[in-house]
């Protein structure tokens, strides 16, 4: 068999279990999806004509409930915000948020966040790029589904404008020790902490979700990091 003829079987970072939906959380999607919601398709977006604005984009990924999103775009009406998510019932809780705080500036796709990046986000358009405690998959037979890896780092780094930042919080250790290596040995990304430092100070501006309380309760440390792209390559 020719190697153009092998399927290549793809592993995702998530396993597409539907959960049960509420009442609510279906209300949303039923309602609110064709005003917040966009389509994944193979075009690129344009985002002025989404947000019906010209404003700094901020991708946050894997956003669950979309607390953490909703959060910044309610204190941060200057930016607009795209929110990634699979899991439906997340998707439906921030939609709900979304009305019931009448914000016009988060708009939300329900597709696997490397689809969305190949396929409809332009180079150079995402100001800052948020994963904050992205599954961590702490099996060893499981690492390879981890969301952050060589293949997304290369994509951001082609999607995030030139003064950029990309931040990641996690609170597995081995998560982050990966995280750190892949990043630090990058000649394309600055760690905006220093290059001698590990991590970076956890940003104020981040709220407390339950996947970080969790972590806090099961003693775990939480390590932030902020990275930016290296103008002289
Ligand atoms: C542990 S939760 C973190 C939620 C949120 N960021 C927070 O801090 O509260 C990780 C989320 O990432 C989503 N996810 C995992 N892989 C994804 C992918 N490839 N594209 C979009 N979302 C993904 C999962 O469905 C899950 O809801």
């Amino acid at each position: 068999m020719k190697d153009s003829t092998i399927k290549q079987k793809t592993i995702r970072s998530y396993v597409k279990r539907e959960g049960r939906l509420t009442n609510a959380q279906q209300y949303a999607l039923d309602n609110y999806w064709a005003k917040h919601g966009v389509m994944f398709s193979s075009d690129i977006l344009d985002f002025q004509s989404l947000y019906k604005r010209r404003a700094p984009l901020i991708l946050d990924i894997g956003v669950g409930t979309g607390d953490s999103t909703l959060n910044h775009a309610e204190t941060h009406p200057e930016n607009n915000y795209l929110a990634i998510e699979v899991h439906r019932p997340g998707v439906g809780q921030l939609l709900n948020n979304i009305e019931s705080n009448n914000l016009s500036n988060i708009k939300i796709s329900n597709n696997d966040v490397i689809d969305v990046l190949q396929n409809q986000i332009p180079d150079r358009s995402i100001c800052q790029v948020f994963i904050f405690f992205a599954d961590p998959w702490p099996k060893t037979r499981h690492q390879k589904r981890r969301l952050i890896n060589k293949q997304l780092i290369e994509l951001l780094k082609r999607k995030i404008v030139i003064h950029g930042r990309l931040h990641i919080a996690t609170d597995w250790q081995d998560y982050a020790n990966h995280i750190q290596k892949l990043c630090q040995s990058d000649p394309a990304l600055i760690n905006l902490s220093g290059s001698k430092s590990y991590s970076s100070p956890r940003p104020n501006w981040r709220i407390k979700t339950r996947y970080e309380a969790r972590g806090l309760r099961l003693n775990h440390n939480v390590w932030d990091f902020c990275y930016g792209l290296n103008l002289d390559r």
